[in-house]
């Protein structure tokens, strides 16, 4: 059998790992998340999440694949062969592929962006014309559909020739330039007329706002940004070596993914505000305020350009790793090998992206439970999927793992002591759980007598 293959240093894994969180979910989706339900209370809410329920999973995620070794179905089954525990990989599995049928789509748009910053395309536009463009380019039928399938072409290529040389290099140079470029954003959005009013929104909670479908909303958006509930923390755990502290690596990621949407939100809603913008727009909002930024900043022709390539390198080390998932499982499980499993999953998650895509233009008609296509498959696999996922695998590493196994990993099999031991498994017992599942109830209307 072939060996398989790890990551060659700390950073390696790091870069790779930070590379899967950090991406179109703190930049795109966050600042329209947090717009679609209602600005600083939102905020409040999901940051508790990741501390209290996203770094803890985080950390499970990567105790089941460093002991099991495995992609996250085989992972699960390695470790317990009687119970179905793996049904959790297998959704994992699953929301990976829908996740990046339309995320494939997004991320398409930045080259599209990259190409107008290129072609000097929002030069002299309104504000309102920059949204039209907009609008008009994602109901195109072909324009969107040829930037997804150039995007995914470049990702299977990238994954089909394994985990070091791919992942590593370009996850080592993106992360710390994109940081450098949104802070400069930052500092110009700060200065625009009305700033105050956008950073009020982000930050000043109105609790009014809070209902069930808001939390499931930071819920699911928490598992979204850090790449949890899919099996990717898992697959990269199996890569792991045995010689790095799995707590500080799932602090430090978790750390610099909130970061990063903060700094995103902080560039965003000053400008929403500036620019007359709606915050609820929806999943347009920063293709539609950040280009009005750049037009009147001094060497805007140069950072939009640069700002959208980053994107959609950011958006690259988080596809990557959502096609690694799949093709990961079918190598490990279903013993194919890498280059068929890589064009297979490149194949079929396209071909659905299509739809995604479609969804905003000609078949924006099609109903899915109130949404086109493109939103029901965003708000379920983050919102569904991906929790359902996650409670699972809390459950199982809470009640079921062997106690031993995850201490031994925790602490390296006992070189260091955790600090945090009786939080950790006061959590993923109890409070993990249970919140996840008090989540779902309220979400459905089980506790609206109480209000
Ligand atoms: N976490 C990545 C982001 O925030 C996207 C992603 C989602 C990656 C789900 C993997 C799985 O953009």
């Amino acid at each position: 059998m072939e060996k398989r293959e790890g990551f060659s240093s700390k950073f390696g894994i790091l870069a790779a790992a930070v590379g899967s969180a950090i991406g179109l979910g703190n930049i795109w989706r966050f600042p329209y998340v947090v717009g679609k339900y209602g600005g600083g209370a939102f905020l409040i809410v999901y940051l508790g999440i990741v501390a209290a329920i996203g770094l803890p999973l985080m950390l499970s995620e990567f105790v089941i694949g460093r002991e099991g070794k495995q992609d996250a179905i085989g992972s699960f089954k390695k470790l317990d062969s009687k119970r179905p525990f793996f049904v959790s990989g297998v959704l994992g599995v699953l929301a990976a592929f829908f996740i990046l049928s339309f995320y494939g789509v997004v991320a398409g748009w930045t080259l599209e962006y990259v190409f107008a910053s290129i072609t000097n395309k929002f030069a002299g536009q309104s504000s309102e014309q920059i949204g039209n463009m907009f609008g008009s380019f994602i109901a195109d039928p072909y324009r969107p559909i040829m930037w997804q399938i150039v995007f995914m072409g470049i990702t299977g290529l990238i994954v089909s020739t394994g985990v070091q040389k791919g992942i590593e290099k370009v996850a080592k140079i993106m992360v710390p330039l994109l940081l450098v470029l949104i802070i400069i954003l930052d500092i110009k959005a700060l200065s625009l007329p009305n700033s105050m009013e956008g950073l009020k929104f982000l930050f000043q909670p109105d609790f009014s706002v809070i209902d069930g479908r808001v939390v499931l909303g930071a819920l699911g958006h928490a598992f979204f940004s850090l790449s949890l509930g899919m099996g990717i923390m898992i697959t990269y755990g199996s890569y792991i070596s045995d010689k790095e502290n799995l707590g500080s690596t799932a602090l430090q990621i978790s750390l610099a993914d909130t970061f990063i949407a903060l700094l995103a939100g902080i560039a965003i809603f000053p400008a929403v505000f500036a620019y007359g913008v709606d915050p609820s727009d929806g999943a347009g909002l920063v293709f539609i305020t950040l280009p009005n930024v750049f037009n009147q900043m001094p060497g805007g022709y140069i950072f939009s350009i640069m700002f959208f390539a980053l994107l959609a390198l950011a958006a690259l080390t988080s596809t990557i790793s959502l096609l690694e998932v799949v093709v990961a499982y079918l190598v490990d499980s279903l013993k194919m090998a890498r280059k068929r499993a890589s064009i297979l999953a490149f194949t079929g998650i396209t071909l659905v992206g299509f739809f995604a895509s479609l969804s905003n233009g000609p078949l924006a008609h099609l109903d899915f439970f109130g949404n086109n296509f493109f939103d029901f498959l965003d708000e379920t696999t983050a919102n569904y999927f991906l929790t359902t996922a996650a409670l699972i695998s809390v459950i199982f590493v809470g009640w079921f793992m062997d106690k031993g196994r995850i201490k031994g990993q925790l602490s390296n099999e006992g070189k260091f002591s955790i600090g945090y031991e009786s939080i950790y498994f006061a959590i993923i017992k109890y409070v993990a759980p249970i919140g996840i599942v008090l989540v779902f109830l309220y979400q459905l209307g089980v506790f609206g007598f109480m209000e």
